[in-house]
């Protein structure tokens, strides 16, 4: 990139990490908008505001309110520490309903688990591609005693909370800080997790999704896609996805069922691999 270029990439990347909403992200994914943003050749004030937008619509806009980790860590530590199993599980849907994705899951977590892992053979390793909260999830999802649990996510204080909550829950976790549009991960594993992820990394690079299906190396694949906007409207999208989600899988000899729970369109893929 040409010194002016890289000059005008680092002031925008710099304006974007001044504002605290955006200040946790990882530095890898705010350049690669900015790169991309400022191709557009409008004025600085509006690059940076459409660098800002871009991080909100496909991450920030998630998170429900600030991000108190140090607090849910606390009242986690106490569950865990002094609380029977159950009182856990309230404290775990307290913080789940703190970012979006999780939160529309709550009424169908005591059943999504069981009824997808019904479909899979025992499962001794997890990847969460662009996990948000899914981790603290874990406590519904019938793995193996001792599974590894992967888990990666692009804002460094949530990856580093989680990584605190896999230590107090005793689960063989890590959590790291990956821009899976640029770094599509490919550890091998049993199962992968790709929970209304797709559409999100779509939104920034059209071939994201098909790029981090050709890299994922898992022996099953959970793929799912929202049922209804983050407005809420839901008019056809279930169709929409399933159309998309066969265009993204056709040709590969994949096998998969697909599952409808009221708040999310499911796929169980068998790839072979
Ligand atoms: C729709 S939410 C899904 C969260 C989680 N998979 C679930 O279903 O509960 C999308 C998540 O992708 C993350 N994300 C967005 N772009 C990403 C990228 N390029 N690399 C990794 N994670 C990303 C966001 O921070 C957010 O947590």
């Amino acid at each position: 990139m040409p010194p002016h270029e890289e000059n005008a990439v680092q002031a925008i990347v710099a304006a974007v990490f001044d504002s605290r909403k955006y200040d946790a992200l990882s530095p890898e994914f705010v350049r690669a908008i900015a790169v991309a943003e400022a191709h557009k050749g409008r004025s600085f004030k509006e690059t940076v505001k459409a660098t800002k937008n871009q991080l909100h619509q496909s991450a920030a806009a998630y998170q429900i309110g600030r991000m108190d980790y140090d607090r849910w860590f606390d009242e986690l530590r106490t569950a865990y520490t002094s609380a029977p199993t159950d009182d856990r599980r309230q404290v775990l849907r307290s913080v789940l309903a703190r970012h979006r994705s999780t939160a529309e899951r709550l009424p169908i977590l005591d059943d999504f688990y069981t009824t997808i892992f019904a479909h899979l053979p025992p499962v001794q390793s997890v990847l969460d591609v662009a996990c948000g909260f899914n981790p603290l999830a874990h406590a519904w999802m019938p793995l193996n005693q001792g599974a590894a649990y992967f888990a990666c996510d692009v804002f460094a204080d949530q990856v580093e909370f989680l990584n605190r909550f896999f230590e107090l829950a005793g689960i063989k976790g890590e959590a790291e800080m990956r821009d899976v549009i640029q770094h599509p991960p490919s550890q091998p594993v049993d199962l992968a997790l790709i929970l209304k992820t797709i559409p999100c990394l779509e939104q920034i690079d059209r071939h994201a999704g098909q790029r981090l299906l050709d890299a994922v190396d898992a022996r099953h694949l959970v793929v799912t896609f929202p049922v209804r906007s983050l407005g809420g409207r839901a008019k056809g999208m279930a169709a929409h996805y399933a159309a998309h989600f066969h265009s993204l899988v056709e040709n590969r000899g994949w096998h998969y069922q697909q599952l409808a729970f009221s708040e999310e369109l499911v796929f169980v893929v068998t790839t072979h691999r």
